[in-house]
């Protein structure tokens, strides 16, 4: 599958894209918020795209439509047993900032909803790291909650922040008014 936004395509890894991702994922700001640690050499990040993203419709390489570089990924968690979805996230620093993510975001939840017998989308972020949040909250996800000290990561307790969005509510936040009855319409024109 390959979904186009207006700056970039999401599409499946090759290991041509190996170079770029060691670039990202060697970067120690880039996964100081992630689960694992920076990849020391490219075979590490070779290793990912061979054994863990080719072949898997489920991880989307994120690329610039000017000049066709691996900037990130995004990989779906689907919990089909409860129709639901998680996702993770990454870019390379050097885009952070101009809204690459939520484009990213946006178009992936747009996908997931329309193509899949899914009932809710269900991220979480640690403390410290306010941007991933934000991300979400532009895509319309909604705050549900911190579990504190919930798990260990790197060696340190970490605040676990979750966010969630029922397709219910994501056809509101992205069709507002087509979902809603005339008589609803009216009533918030009117309030
Ligand atoms: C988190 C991440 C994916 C965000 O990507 P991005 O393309 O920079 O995000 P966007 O530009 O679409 O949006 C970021 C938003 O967060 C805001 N933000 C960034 N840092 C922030 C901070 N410290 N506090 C509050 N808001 C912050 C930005 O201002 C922006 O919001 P705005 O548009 O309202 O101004 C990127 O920083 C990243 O890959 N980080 C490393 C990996 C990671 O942490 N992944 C997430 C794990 S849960």
């Amino acid at each position: 599958m390959i979904l186009k936004t207006d700056r970039l395509l999401l599409r499946p890894f090759s290991i041509e894209d190996s170079a770029d991702f060691f670039s990202i994922s060697s970067d120690p700001m880039v996964t100081e918020f992630l689960t694992w640690g920076p990849h020391i050499h490219m075979e590490e990040s070779l290793e990912s795209i061979q054994t863990r993203f080719i072949n898997n419709t489920n991880v989307f390489c994120i690329e610039h439509r000017d000049d066709n570089k691996c900037i990130g990924c995004i990989d779906l968690r689907f919990d089909n047993t409860n129709k639901k979805v998680g996702f993770g996230y990454m870019l390379s620093q050097s885009y952070w900032g101009s809204g690459y993510m939520t484009e990213t975001l946006k178009a992936v939840l747009d996908y997931i909803f329309s193509s899949f017998d899914i009932n809710k989308v269900e991220a979480s972020y640690y403390v410290g790291n306010p941007g991933s949040g934000r991300v979400m909250e532009k895509c319309g996800m909604v705050y549900e909650g911190t579990q504190k000290e919930s798990l260990i990561i790197k060696n340190k307790f970490v605040d676990v922040v979750n966010y969630g969005l029922t397709k219910k509510d994501f056809l509101d936040f992205t069709q507002p008014l087509i979902n809603k009855k005339p008589e609803q319409l009216l009533d918030e024109i009117l309030r």
